[in-house]
């Protein structure tokens, strides 16, 4: 079992495949990210917000793998915004992650109301160019929230990750991270684990390749180019998660799931995870 790496446009990469970790707490995400890290994930997804960062910590120190073997994210919410308040919430995050540096830092929401997201993304710069994030991205951001940040600072974010399934494909999202050179990082690629799950179309493509339903959405995702964070706390879908690059899917396939699509955007743009 194995992921691709994906190049970032500030020359690094990330591995296609990460854990999601919402809603785990401490206890049970160190148990989660352990068994994730023995099956070979090494892409790790928190946030301030999800109020695991330790439990994330204690399962990268347990693992005993070598420090840039894996690829640990985490994201600063709301009281994070504004003049450089981020530099206090990134040491105790990585104070919490038991970590020198993550890998990659997001801005967990633009908030636009604050108002705030220019000068923190500022911040996020400061911290990148000291090693403290070796990448930087946001996370919900709309294409006007990008096109400011284009034009206010120097640093194109490396990511957007944002809330994208076949139920909800956000092609102007992806069209505008694609001419931008920015990755799709897809959260609840699955949906959710809901209804997606047991969609006709997804349940004849799955019995065509004798795959799981979760397979056959994560494959879709991969092909169109996403980074996918599935979040499971169990073993055997844990594996079924990481078990995506030895089947493919036909370009009909993919566009019979890309048509699932039922349009809008989500309220978590603004809570949620
Ligand atoms: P569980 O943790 O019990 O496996 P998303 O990542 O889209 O938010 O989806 C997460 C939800 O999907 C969780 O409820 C999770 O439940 C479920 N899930 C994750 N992987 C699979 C899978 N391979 N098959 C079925 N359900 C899954």
């Amino acid at each position: 079992m194995s992921t691709d790496n994906v190049p970032l446009n500030d020359g690094r990469t990330i591995p296609q495949i990460g854990l999601g970790t919402w809603p785990l707490d401490d206890a049970e995400v160190e148990r989660v990210v352990t068994t994730a890290i023995e099956l070979g994930y090494r892409h790790v997804d928190t946030a301030v917000r999800y109020g695991n960062e330790a439990g994330v910590g204690a399962a990268v120190a347990a693992s005993g793998l070598p420090r840039d073997e894996l690829f640990v994210v985490t994201k600063l919410d709301g009281p994070f915004q504004g003049e450089d308040r981020a530099l206090k919430g990134l040491d105790e995050s990585l104070a919490r992650l038991g970590l020198d540096y993550v890998d990659l830092l997001l801005i967990h929401w633009p908030l636009p109301a604050q108002d705030q997201y220019v000068s923190t993304w500022r911040t996020f710069e400061r911290l990148q160019a000291a090693g403290k994030a070796l990448s930087i991205g946001v996370s919900n951001f709309k294409p006007a929230h990008l096109d400011r940040l284009a034009a206010e600072t120097s640093v194109v974010p490396a990511v957007n990750q944002i809330q994208l399934s076949p139920y909800l494909t956000r092609d102007d999202h992806v069209a505008y991270h694609r001419e931008h050179g920015i990755v799709t990082v897809s959260y609840s690629p699955l949906g959710k684990g809901g209804e997606l799950l047991a969609e006709p179309t997804i349940l004849r493509i799955a019995e065509a390749h004798g795959r799981t339903p979760a397979q056959v959405i994560l494959r879709w995702h991969l092909r169109s180019g996403f980074v996918a964070i599935p979040k499971s706390s169990n073993e055997q879908r844990l594996r079924e998660n990481f078990e995506l690059y030895d089947f493919d899917l036909s370009d009909e396939e993919l566009l019979a799931i890309s048509a699932l699509d039922r349009g809008g955007g989500t309220d978590s743009d603004l809570k949620g995870h």
